[in-house]
């Protein structure tokens, strides 16, 4: 469920008119529910009481800071994967024991920002990271808690390019060498171990490649404790997929992924965390744009848009579904027709959809692509010289713009033209 809904045949966001702001901030926007995205939130802590538990957000599906400190402020976690998303997290408030770094290329730099910032645990993923990690704590006279994330080789049936449980993929140690990764992490300096982490993909759309993953986390939770480690935290990852279509797909509810995380890892008496993404922010944002020009071409339609796969790029890269919807409703039973909706870039994977069932549109009018809240402006670019696009925060009746977009004097101003040229 959104909060994104027609009202007297005009969409809108919460309580405020998507035409109005269109006529504030211009097209193409993104636009965020501040309810959607608190809903979300409280579903996987709803989900996993009475379990100890964190829900630390992964800032990489939306990273702006108002939005962080939404969820922050509701006592969220936050999953980071750079020095810069650190940066974010504790920009927006949220204190150093509520975030968890991940990622497999952490450099030195972003380790020592996160231990004189304060962390709560770092996701090792390899022995030369380890050991990286283990010399800058010392250096600094500092120890650094960690979980090691382990690779359990499990099918998420997911798109390719966003599985990682895989052994074949870049992520986690295998789990089979588990055992002698934990022994050297305990005996190295500077080093705490605290617990296990997994993550094996994202937009998964089934229970059971979880439950693969987190039986074989719990028998890894008892085989280290009984090799001596004080295991009492599970990181469990993100990945709990959504509906982009409002028709046929359900995948499973946090309600019964929260049962499945009981059903498989409570009775280790360990502190949970997860790192859900797309889930609290997917449906929680609209892309809106505007439309420029419909094209009649060879035995198709053209609806050119003022966004493009700079400003959305999930359909180019992934081949990724978003509904599209007019921004006014069409009457009931009013005819539709298919359109090929493209943005302007020069290039022909700037395709949002092709044959795409859409009421009649005309220039000027507003169309909104659902969905697109998670790696939708944070995976946006400046391809083609087009501004970063801008985003707005919904809360009941008011609205704020919390990314402007920038004027063409910054974009141009950020190059610079050597005095020798
Ligand atoms: N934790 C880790 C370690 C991750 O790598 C990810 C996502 C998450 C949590 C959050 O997963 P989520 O709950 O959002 O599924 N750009 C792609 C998705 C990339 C996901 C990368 N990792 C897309 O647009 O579909």
């Amino acid at each position: 469920m959104d909060h994104f809904l027609y009202r007297n045949g005009i969409l809108h966001a919460e309580d405020v008119a998507i035409p109005d702001i269109a006529a504030q901030v211009g097209t193409p926007f993104y636009v965020y529910s501040a309810a959607t995205l608190t809903r979300h939130y409280h579903l996987f802590t709803e989900a996993l009481s009475p379990l100890p538990h964190l829900v630390c957000f992964a800032i990489k599906s939306l990273s702006n800071v108002a939005v962080l400190k939404l969820l922050g402020d509701l006592g969220a976690g936050m999953d980071v994967v750079s020095g810069g998303e650190y940066r974010r997290a504790r920009a927006a408030g949220v204190p150093g024991d509520r975030i968890v770094f991940s990622g497999v290329g952490k450099t030195r730099e972003e380790m020592r920002l996160a231990l004189t910032g304060g962390i709560r645990q770092f996701n090792v993923e390899s022995e030369p990271e380890l050991r990286a990690l283990s010399e800058v704590a010392v250096s600094l006279g500092v120890t650094a808690p960690i979980t090691i994330r382990v690779n359990p080789d499990v099918d998420a049936r997911t798109h390719e390019k966003i599985a990682t449980g895989k052994k074949e993929n870049k992520f986690g140690i295998p789990i089979a060498r588990a055992s002698e990764v934990y022994a050297e992490a305990a005996r190295l300096p500077g080093i705490e171990v605290i617990g296990i982490d997994v993550h094996i993909g994202s937009q998964l759309t089934e229970l059971e490649p979880f439950e693969q993953a987190y039986l074989k986390v719990a028998d890894l939770t008892r085989r280290l404790r009984a090799e001596g480690h004080d295991i009492r935290r599970l990181d469990l990852g993100g990945g709990l997929g959504i509906p982009y279509t409002r028709s046929n797909e359900a995948p499973p509810l946090p309600t019964d992924y929260g049962a499945l995380i009981k059903r498989t890892v409570s009775d280790l008496g360990c502190e949970v965390e997860i790192e859900p993404g797309r889930l609290i922010s997917g449906n929680a944002g609209l892309l809106v744009a505007g439309v420029i020009y419909v094209k009649n071409g060879e035995g198709r339609d053209f609806l050119i848009l003022d966004a493009a796969m700079n400003d959305l790029v999930r359909p180019s890269m992934y081949g990724a579904h978003h509904d599209i919807v007019p921004v006014l409703e069409p009457p009931a039973a009013s005819p539709t027709q298919p359109y090929d909706v493209v943005g302007p870039v020069c290039e022909t994977g700037d395709t949002f959809a092709k044959a795409r069932e859409i009421a009649l549109l005309a220039e000027g009018d507003l169309v909104a692509f659902r969905s697109a809240g998670a790696y939708g402006a944070v995976m946006a670019s400046e391809y083609n010289t087009r501004p970063l696009v801008p985003e707005v925060l919904v809360r009941g009746d008011q609205f704020a713009v919390i990314r402007e977009r920038p004027s063409f004097d910054e974009i141009l101003n950020r190059d610079t033209i050597p005095a020798w040229l």
